[in-house]
């Protein structure tokens, strides 16, 4: 069992509460359209080793599946075992990984790609996040940090809810440090009202 604050305990009973029924609460046909054009957008190439880190329910992984093809490698990794248990359904072939985005437990330079799709705010530990990615990539992996709304929504959205306030995104100068600080290079942000999209290659 990994180590937890507080503060992260609250927020995994929240999300293990939230689990049962998530997809059909936060995920109806127009925002899975949106979705699956903003990963579409990513220019994902087949084959690839993917981790989904704060995957829930494992929503994003048939678009993942769709676009890389049967012979990828989908690893869904999340903090909430409830969450978690969506993942089988979504993709029999993903490997779902009970784990904290801080200390992800893989070897070094496995992944091709990390996506974090609509998690990163919930993340206790962003440098040390950052950091793990770089870590569990490959020389020239990417990692991708996704929104369907931009980090001042995002802010808002969470303000109300008492488990997730206060739960945000580094501003910009802060995400490209932190990224930078962990040794990523060619990174670019787009926060717009109705996106956010970030970008970060290992040399
Ligand atoms: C808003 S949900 C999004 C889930 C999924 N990406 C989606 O779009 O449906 C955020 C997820 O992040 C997970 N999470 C929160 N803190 C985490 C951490 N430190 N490490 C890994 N997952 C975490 C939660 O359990 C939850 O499933």
């Amino acid at each position: 069992m990994f180590s937890e604050s507080e503060r992260d305990r609250r927020r995994c009973r929240f999300f293990d509460e939230a689990a049962a029924g998530w997809e059909e609460r936060n995920y109806p046909p127009e925002i899975m359209a949106r979705t699956e054009e903003l990963i579409a957008g990513l220019g994902i190439a087949p084959g690839l080793t993917i981790l989904d880190a704060g995957c829930g329910r494992g929503v994003i992984l048939p678009v993942l599946r769709g676009i890389s093809g049967p012979e990828a490698r989908l690893l869904a990794l999340d903090a909430s075992a409830s969450m978690l248990e969506g993942v089988a359904a979504k993709d029999p072939a993903a490997l779902a990984v009970f784990a904290r985005a801080e200390e992800i437990p893989l070897i070094d330079s496995y992944v091709d790609l990390v996506l974090c799709f609509s998690a990163f705010p919930h993340f206790s530990d962003h440098p040390a996040v950052a950091r793990e990615f770089f870590r569990v990539l490959k020389a020239g992996g990417r990692a991708c940090v996704l929104h369907l709304a931009g980090s001042e929504m995002i802010r808002r959205h969470h303000e109300g809810h008492f488990a997730v306030h206060g739960d945000c995104m580094p501003d910009a100068q802060g995400m490209l440090a932190m990224f930078s600080e962990a040794g990523f290079s060619r990174l670019t942000l787009i926060d717009e009202e109705d996106r956010y999209v970030f970008s970060a290659f290992k040399p």
